[in-house]
C-alpha cells in the first residue's frame, strides 16, 4: 500500500500553493505585507517578474506558470534574491483569472509573449479573446491595467481587433519610456533574431 501523502510534491520556497483550488484565495494572505498586486501570466523563466519585484519592493508580484521546471526556476531565483514580494503559482492562466482570484483585486496584469498559435485551425486556443478579456475585467481593480506584448504581427493585429471590439477596457498609449519595464527572456531572444515586439496597454474604466 502507498503511504498517504507520498506523492504530494513539497512546495518550493516562494511558491503559492492554495489549500483548495476550488475556492477563491485571499492573495494578500500569501505575502508579508499588503501592497498593490501585479500578475505575470505565463512567466516563463521569470526574468521579467524577478526584475520587477526587485525594482518595486513596495508592490507584490504573482507569477503564474503551468510548467513545473519554470516554476522551480523562478522560485529559486526569488529565494536567492530574498524577494518577499514575489510568489509563484503553478496553474493555468485562464483558470486563475476566472476562478481563483477575487474580483477587483489586481492592479496590473502582464501577458508577455504568449503562444501565438499561428495556424488558423489553432486560433481558438489563443488567449487574447473574449473569455480572457472578461476574466481580465473581473479581476482588475477599477483603473487597473492589462499590458500585452507579442513579436507575432498577425497575433498583434488579432489582439488589437479583439480589444477594439471589446467594451470593458479602454486602450491607452504605451510609449517606450512610459515606466520601468524590463525585457523578458523571449523578448531578448527574439530581438536578437531581428524580430520587433508590439504592445497593447488597456485600462479598466474607473
Ligand atoms: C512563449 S513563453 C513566454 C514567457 C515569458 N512571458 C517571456 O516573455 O519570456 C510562454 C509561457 O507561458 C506559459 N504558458 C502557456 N500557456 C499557459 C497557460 N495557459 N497557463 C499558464 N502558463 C502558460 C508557457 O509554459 C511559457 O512558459
Amino acid at each position: 500500500m502507498v503511504p498517504k501523502g507520498k506523492f504530494v510534491r513539497p512546495a518550493e520556497p516562494n511558491e503559492l500553493v492554495p489549500e483548495n483550488y476550488f475556492a477563491q484565495i485571499r492573495v494578500e494572505d500569501f505575502f508579508t505585507s499588503e501592497a498593490p498586486l501585479e500578475i505575470d501570466l505565463g512567466c516563463g523563466d521569470g526574468k521579467f517578474t524577478l526584475e520587477m519585484a526587485e525594482h518595486h519592493p513596495d508592490r507584490n508580484f504573482l507569477a503564474v506558470e503551468r510548467l513545473l521546471g519554470r516554476v522551480r526556476k523562478v522560485c529559486r531565483g526569488a529565494d536567492k534574491r530574498g524577494l518577499e514580494n514575489l510568489r509563484v503559482l503553478r496553474l493555468e492562466t485562464l483558470y486563475t483569472l476566472e476562478w481563483l482570484l477575487p474580483e477587483n483585486s489586481v492592479d496590473r496584469l502582464h501577458l508577455l509573449c504568449p503562444d501565438p498559435w499561428p495556424k488558423a485551425k489553432h486560433h481558438r486556443r489563443r488567449l487574447f479573446q473574449k473569455p480572457f478579456l472578461d476574466a481580465v475585467v473581473r479581476v482588475l481593480k477599477p483603473g487597473g491595467e492589462l499590458l500585452f506584448k507579442t513579436d507575432h504581427d498577425e497575433y498583434f493585429e488579432w489582439s488589437e481587433e479583439h480589444l477594439t471590439d471589446y467594451q470593458g477596457l479602454e486602450r491607452l498609449d504605451w510609449p517606450d519610456d512610459a515606466f520601468f519595464y524590463p525585457k523578458t527572456d523571449f523578448q531578448i531572444q527574439w530581438e536578437a533574431e531581428g524580430k520587433k515586439l508590439q504592445g497593447l496597454r488597456a485600462r479598466k474604466p474607473l
